[in-house]
């Protein structure tokens, strides 16, 4: 059995948190984020936690990128994937940059799909694994003011949930971490900080939501909502029209200006 789990987007947030859970269970680490200082993390790890650390700093909106990565690992096997880079992007969709909307769907689904496909081969062949993948709630709602965000991930909830029935006859599991609202650095680098969710002081604490995503992977389970109110969310979603579900995001996601 491999003793490695790869992160993707570990530099912050959400996927540090579920660098330490795998760090403290033993794992060997292979992180990766797109700014330098996915380095300095590697460090922190390693002298917080005694984790046997590699750090690749690489743009995961790209296939090559993503095959650098893979290649570091000598493209064997992990015990453990964890598809966690994503950014979000505020706004009216039209008045979007259309490269930086774009770049928001290469990250959350082309790079997510490009790292799942090769690692997910790797591990089918080892007929072992766990992979999770850090769709949304948001994937729940058409995200008036965020419009392409919500749609990658109600793509990343959606591929999560068929890519593991179609996995069922192997040793491979996967799971979908779909986190609501979480007090990283996502809305500050959405441009969101001046919206009703982005000012928002009770979000989620994203040690619990990592813990919640990575016990849920652990288990083999095929999905989970932290936290009462955010499951309540997705509950609701499921009986009212997306007319309603997107007007209520306009009132959670437009700018106040
Ligand atoms: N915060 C929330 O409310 C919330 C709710 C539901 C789901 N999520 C999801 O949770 C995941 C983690 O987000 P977070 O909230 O923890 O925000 P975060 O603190 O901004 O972390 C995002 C991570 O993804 C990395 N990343 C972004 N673009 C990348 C790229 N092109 N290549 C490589 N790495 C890249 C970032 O690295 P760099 O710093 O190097 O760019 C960072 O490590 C995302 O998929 C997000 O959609 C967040």
């Amino acid at each position: 059995m491999s003793d490695l789990a790869i992160i993707a987007g570990a530099s912050s947030g959400i996927g540090l948190e579920l660098a330490r859970c795998a760090a403290s269970d033993g794992y060997a680490l292979l992180i990766c984020a797109d700014d330098p200082r996915i380095h300095e993390v590697a460090e922190m790890l390693r002298a917080d936690a005694a984790a046997e650390v590699e750090a690749v700093q690489a743009d995961l909106s790209t296939r090559a990128e993503v095959a650098r990565l893979l290649a570091q690992s000598g493209n064997r096997p992990p015990a453990l994937l964890m598809a966690n880079a994503g950014i979000g992007l505020g706004e009216k969709f039209l008045d979007q940059d259309i490269a930086a909307a774009l770049n928001v769907v290469n990250t959350n689904v082309g790079g997510t799909l490009a790292l799942v496909h090769e690692v997910g081969r790797q591990m089918r062949r080892a007929d072992e694994g766990r992979i999770l993948i850090t769709g949304s709630i948001a994937g729940y709602m058409p995200g008036s003011f965020q419009a392409v965000y919500n749609g990658t991930k109600a793509f990343l909830d959606s591929f999560s949930y068929a890519l593991r029935d179609e996995l069922l006859d192997s040793g491979v599991t996967v799971t979908c971490l779909m986190p609501g609202p979480t007090d990283t650095e996502f809305f500050d680098r959405a441009e969101m900080t001046d919206t009703p969710i982005g000012a928002r002081d009770d979000k989620d604490d994203p040690a619990r939501v990592a813990r919640a995503g990575y016990a849920a992977m652990l288990q083999g389970e095929s999905g989970v909502v932290p936290g009462f109110m955010n499951k309540v969310q997705t509950v609701f979603a499921g009986l009212l029209p997306e007319t309603l579900l997107a007007r209520m995001h306009r009132r959670m996601a437009r700018p106040e200006r």
